[in-house]
């Protein structure tokens, strides 16, 4: 028969920079009835999507629940990594967490693809894309498969384009 691949997919980034409302939004099973809110520890999600089964684990971003992030490592196919472009102030504090993640043993020597995602391109004033990619210093990541980004999650512009580049990675 057909069956379907497997694809464990971890979603990360800070708090409030829209995890879930991007999950939310390439998710079938879900109804957008503009009532997420901030994620207790961290969300399972199956859905599936052209010739896989995805698990897409949506974590919390908050300080308190960033060190559960690393149990899910060993096991995952792929990263989703959202920043909120509008949040200039943190992009250091997502920069930290991002090295502390491509440095964890159970990441350091896979080359998983990593997607990250700058969204909140309707906030005025946000970053663009070549300015995220600066903050986060992506161009010193050349151990992984990584693409970067513009989109909104409200709206869902650019989320499918970020997508189907992670799709097309992992067939
Ligand atoms: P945690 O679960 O706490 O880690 O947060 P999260 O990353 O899952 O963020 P969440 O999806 O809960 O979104 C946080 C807030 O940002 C919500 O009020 C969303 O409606 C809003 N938001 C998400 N995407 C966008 C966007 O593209 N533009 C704007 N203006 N707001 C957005
Ligand atoms: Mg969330």
């Amino acid at each position: 028969g057909f069956m379907k691949k497997k694809v464990n997919i971890l979603c990360v980034g800070l708090d409030n920079s829209g995890k879930t409302t991007i999950i939310n939004s390439l998710n079938p099973n879900k109804v957008d009835n503009g009532m997420i809110v901030p994620t207790i520890g961290f969300s399972i999600e199956t859905f599936s999507k052209s010739k896989l089964n995805l698990t897409v684990i949506d974590m919390s971003g908050q300080g308190r629940y960033r060190d559960l992030w690393e149990h899910y490592y060993v096991d995952v196919d792929a990263v989703i990594f959202v920043v909120d472009s509008s949040d200039k102030i943190r992009t250091c504090v997502a920069k930290d967490e991002l090295e502390q993640m491509l440095n964890h043993k159970d990441l350091k020597k896979r080359k998983i693809p990593i997607l990250f995602f700058a969204n909140k391109n309707d906030i005025e004033d946000s970053m663009s894309v070549a300015d995220c990619s600066n903050a986060l210093g992506l161009n010193n990541v050349k151990t992984k498969n990584w693409y970067i980004c513009s989109c909104n999650g409200l709206t869902g512009d650019g989320i499918l384009t970020g997508f189907n580049w992670l799709i097309g990675i992992i067939k």
